[in-house]
This record gives C-alpha cells, structure tokens and sequence, in this order.
C-alpha cells in the first residue's frame, strides 16, 4: 500500500477510534419494563453490571447481643443518643460503626487515644453523634423513600470517613475557561452525564427547593412561565439521577409524556420523596455540620460536603440493591428525639387578651406559612392596643446559610405584616424592624429561634 494512503488510513483509524472512546463497549441488554411500544425499554451493559454487583454488597453484621444488663446511660458518662441501649448492644453499634466508618483507623478515629471515650474532644466523634440522629430520622421520618430497607452508616460511607459521592457549592469553571456568560451551562461535567447542560444540578433543586416543572400545563402559552433555561436545569437534574440510581430515564417516565403521572412508574413517586429528603438531609444535617469540620474538608466556597442521591444509591437503583442492614442494627431504627421536647413547633405563645403587650409566632422550619393560630392572636393584640402602632421581628435560628435565614426571618415577618393589614390595620400602624441580633438564640436547630415577635410601640 502506498506509505501515504496507509498513513491516512492509520489516522482515520485512531479517529474512529478516539470518536467511539466515549461510548460503552457492547454488549447491551435490554429489559422491556412497560407494554411493548411504550419505549420503555431499560438498556443495561451485564459486563458493567457484574462489576456494579461486585462494588455493592453488604458487609456481613454481627450477632445480635442478648437482651438484658444496665443500659448504656448507667454506665457511660456522656451517651446522648444512644442511651436507650443495653452496655452490650451499645459496645456492638461501636464495633459496627468502626467498621462502616474508619475500619483502617479503628476507634481512634472518633476516640482520642489516650483519652476518656466519653470526651467529645475530637471532631469526627461529634460529626458521628449527629449521623446518628440523621440516621435514626432517615429510618423512622421518611419511610417514603427508604421503606423498611432503610439505612445505616454503610450505606453512605461504604469503609471510608468521606462518603464517595458527595457535593459542594459549585463556584462554576474558571473565568479563563469560559469566555462571555455561559449562565451556567455549555461546559461538559461530569455530574450531568458530560452533556452541555448547567453544571450545577445540585445547588438549586437539592440544597433549595426550586420548582421542577417545565412542562406547560395548558395548550396556549399562557401562565407558563417556565423558560427553555429552567428547562435545561431540569434535565440536568433528571441526568444526575439517572447517573445515580444507573438507570434510564423510563425507570420512572414513560417518554411519551415525562410529566404526566398516570403514565409514569410507582418509582417516580419514590424518587419524588427522596427529593424531599435529600433536602431535608442538607438542611437540617450536613449544611449546619460544615463549620464543625475541619477546613480541609470544606468545598471552594467554604461549605461543608452534601448528600444527593448518588451518596446512597451509588449507581444502583436501590442502595446495596435492597439488602437491609438496617434489620440487624435496629438501634439505629429507633425514632430520632423529638426536637427539644415541649418546645413551640409552630403556632402562637399561649395568651390572656387583658395582658396581651407581645405576640410571639412559631414557624415550622424553612416555612414562611402563619400558624393556623395566629390570625385570631395578631387580631386580639391590635384590637387591645388601637392607639399604638406594631414593631414586627423576624428571628431565626442557626442552621443553614446567614443569608438565606435573614431573607426567610424577613418573609416570615413580611407574612405577619400581610396578615395585619388583611386585618384592616392600616400601613401607618404597622412597623418592620429588624433586630439587632436575627438569630434567635440557641444553636442549631431552635424551634423557639424561629419566630415573629410583635410587639407595641
Ligand atoms: C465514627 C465515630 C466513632 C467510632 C469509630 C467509635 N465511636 Fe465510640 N462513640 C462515638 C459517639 C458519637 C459516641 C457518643 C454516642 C451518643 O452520644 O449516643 C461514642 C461513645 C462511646 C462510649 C461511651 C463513653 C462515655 O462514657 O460516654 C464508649 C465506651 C465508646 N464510644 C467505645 C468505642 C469503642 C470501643 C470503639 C471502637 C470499637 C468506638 N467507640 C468507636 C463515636 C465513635
Ligand atoms: C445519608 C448518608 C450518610 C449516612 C447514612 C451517614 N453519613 Fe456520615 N457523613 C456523610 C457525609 C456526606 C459526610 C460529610 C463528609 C465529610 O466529613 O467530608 C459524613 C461525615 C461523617 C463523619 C466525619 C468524617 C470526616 O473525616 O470528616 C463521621 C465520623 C461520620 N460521618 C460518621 C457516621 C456514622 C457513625 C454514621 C451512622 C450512624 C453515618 N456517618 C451515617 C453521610 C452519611
Ligand atoms: C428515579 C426517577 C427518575 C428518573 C430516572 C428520571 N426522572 Fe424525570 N422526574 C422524576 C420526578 C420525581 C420528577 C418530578 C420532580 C418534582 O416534582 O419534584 C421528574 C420530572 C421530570 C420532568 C418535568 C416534568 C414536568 O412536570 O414539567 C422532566 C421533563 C423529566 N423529569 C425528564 C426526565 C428525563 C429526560 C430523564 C432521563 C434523563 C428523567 N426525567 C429521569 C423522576 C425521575
Ligand atoms: C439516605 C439514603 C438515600 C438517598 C439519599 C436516596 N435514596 Fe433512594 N432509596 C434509598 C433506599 C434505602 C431505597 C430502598 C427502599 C426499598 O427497599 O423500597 C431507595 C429506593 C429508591 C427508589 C425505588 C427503587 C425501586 O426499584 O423501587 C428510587 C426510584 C429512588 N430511591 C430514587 C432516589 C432519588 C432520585 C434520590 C435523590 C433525589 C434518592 N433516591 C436518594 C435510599 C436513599
């Protein structure tokens, strides 16, 4: 052959070659999963699957303790959680623990050597007490999602301190790899299958609560306000998921009308839960722990590491593919304590009209709704005073980021206010001020922190 055409066949061939590196070698199989000609076919490689099977079971749990002996309370000096616990079994969740966590650290990873176990002195040991907590609320709070599967700590952590699939706050490529506003998008990554589509998937819908809906509702374009941008968050979204769970997009859709619910599979409803949980987990767990881990563990904005559903299901459609572990460890199964008991959840501080000076409203976490009762307070309170005027403070508690909890002390203030003047009070009545200091008292999550007081002037 001439040197030159085999030079160009050589390099045709590598550009084959290298044009086919993204693809997944055969061979495919599929698996029909609704009536035939729906599309709903779901594809998978048996080579990749061996391997996924290989890299996700279970390690195997001891035998259980015998009932009976002092509880860990008696005993131990500073247990807060899991007090309700024989000595024996309580010994057994640490072994468990050791080996799901840091089995090549052993219990010096949350127990400084040399130290009193009941010293909180290392971090780890105070990040591990509230994994206990959120391990207990996951089992016992969102049955739907995790059913009686539930989890345990391997679940996440699978043998390593830093679970493997985790996220931060996402400050977006380099300015110098992309020039003019991509809006975040048009930069292949790998948390959304190496599309082009925003970078981000997490940040909005798993951390925030934003709205994933973009199909219109009606046939003219009206009161859709959903643009081809909001569209494209949403499919990177949907990627990330599928990615998580290593399925395709018919395990839950039928292509024929993503959005239409009659037509989709019961896993689209567990799934709509679980994004409700993945919510609730950075909110109320991982987001408040960041400022407790050591810098080297923070993302490039400062945050601490976050959960989606790759930190449990880890490519597979149900995590560990459904084996429990949880059935022999049920101490972990155990209903989390209710947050600081007797304190206001939501609602109003009990009042006696002839005294009434202030009006104290308890919102629900993350909520801007008015408790059912506290019309009937905000009424009685300007009715007794009809000269003076009414300051509004918006309080909240520790948890999550400054900026968010000042804008929600000031919506939840804002929602008083709206609920006076629906009242008839008049706007020269009614002042907004913000306190001096926003955050209510206590740390973490404080039901009593998250309130509206008003007061008179
Ligand atoms: C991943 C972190 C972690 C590891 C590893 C760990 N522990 Fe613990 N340990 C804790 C936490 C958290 C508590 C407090 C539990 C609570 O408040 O309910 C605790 C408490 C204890 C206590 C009670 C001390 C007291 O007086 O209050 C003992 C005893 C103990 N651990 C023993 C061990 C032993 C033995 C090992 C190794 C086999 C071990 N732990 C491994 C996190 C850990
Ligand atoms: C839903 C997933 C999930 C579950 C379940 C879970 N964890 Fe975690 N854990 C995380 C994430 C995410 C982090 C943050 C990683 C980091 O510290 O960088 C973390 C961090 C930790 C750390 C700090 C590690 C370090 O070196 O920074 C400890 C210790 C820990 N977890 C212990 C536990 C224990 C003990 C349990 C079971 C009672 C548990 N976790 C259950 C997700 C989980
Ligand atoms: C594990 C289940 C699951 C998988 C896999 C999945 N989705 Fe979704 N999808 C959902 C859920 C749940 C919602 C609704 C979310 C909500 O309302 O919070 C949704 C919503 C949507 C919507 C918005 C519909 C509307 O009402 O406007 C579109 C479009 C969509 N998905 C497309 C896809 C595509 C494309 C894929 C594959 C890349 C995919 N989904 C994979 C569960 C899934
Ligand atoms: C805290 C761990 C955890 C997280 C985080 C999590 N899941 Fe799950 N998920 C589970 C467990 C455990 C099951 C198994 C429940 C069962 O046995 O029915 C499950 C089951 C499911 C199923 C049902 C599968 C089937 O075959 O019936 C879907 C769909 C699903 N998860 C989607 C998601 C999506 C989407 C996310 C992220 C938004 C997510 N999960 C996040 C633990 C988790």
């Amino acid at each position: 052959m001439n040197p030159t055409i085999r030079r160009s066949a050589a390099l045709l061939l590598t550009g084959a070659l290298a044009l086919l590196a993204g693809c997944e070698r055969p061979p495919v199989d599929t698996v029909q999963r609704g009536y035939r000609g729906l599309g709903m076919i779901e594809l998978s490689n048996p080579r990749i699957a061996q391997q996924t099977i290989a890299d996700n079971q279970s390690p195997e749990a001891t035998p259980p303790m015998p009932a009976g002996g002092p509880p860990a309370s008696a005993v131990f000096k500073n247990v807060q959680v899991l007090n309700d616990l024989s000595v024996a079994e309580f010994t057994r969740v640490m072994v468990a623990m050791t080996n799901w966590v840091s089995p090549d650290q052993g219990c010096a990873y949350c127990h400084a050597a040399g130290e009193d176990l009941a010293s909180d002195s290392l971090y780890t040991k105070v990040v591990a007490r509230r994994m206990l907590v959120m391990t207990r609320h996951i089992n016992s709070d969102w049955k739907t999602h995790v059913a009686d599967t539930g989890v345990t700590c391997y679940t996440c952590h699978r043998g390593k301190p830093v679970p493997a699939n985790v996220w931060f706050r996402n400050p977006g490529p380099s300015a110098a790899a992309r020039a003019g506003n991509h809006a975040g998008q048009n930069t292949p990554a790998p948390q959304v299958g190496l599309t082009s589509l925003p970078y981000d998937p997490f940040g909005p819908f798993l951390d925030q609560a934003n709205e994933i809906r973009v199909v219109s509702t009606s046939a003219l374009p009206t009161n859709n306000y959903h643009s081809t941008k909001q569209t494209e968050w949403t499919y990177a979204l949907m990627m990330n998921m599928s990615q998580a769970l290593g399925v395709n997009c018919t395990f839950c859709h039928n292509t024929r009308s993503f959005a239409s619910w009659d037509a989709s599979t019961p896993q689209r409803e567990t799934a709509w839960y679980g994004i409700r949980m993945v919510r609730d987990l950075n909110k109320d767990y991982l987001d408040p722990l960041g400022p407790t881990l050591p810098p080297i563990r923070h993302g490039p904005l400062g945050d601490g590491p976050k959960v989606d559903c790759a930190t449990c299901h880890n490519g597979v459609y149900k995590p560990l593919y459904g084996v429990s572990l949880l059935k022999d460890y049920p101490a972990l199964a155990a209903p989390a304590p209710a947050p600081a008991a007797a304190a206001p959840v939501a609602g109003v501080q009990p009042i006696t009209v002839a005294t009434l000076t202030l009006v104290k409203v308890y919102f629900a976490t993350g909520r801007t709704e008015l408790p059912g009762d506290a019309a009937a307070a905000l009424d009685a309170l300007a009715k007794a005073h009809p000269g003076q005027q009414l300051v509004i403070s918006g309080y909240h508690d520790a948890q999550g980021g400054a900026a968010q909890n000042e804008e929600l002390a000031k919506q939840r203030a804002m929602a008083v206010r709206d609920q006076l003047r629906q009242a008839g009070i008049g706007d020269q009545r009614i002042v907004l001020m913000k306190p001096e200091q926003a955050q209510g008292g206590g740390g973490g999550d404080n039901p009593e922190a998250r309130r509206v007081e008003v007061s008179l002037k």
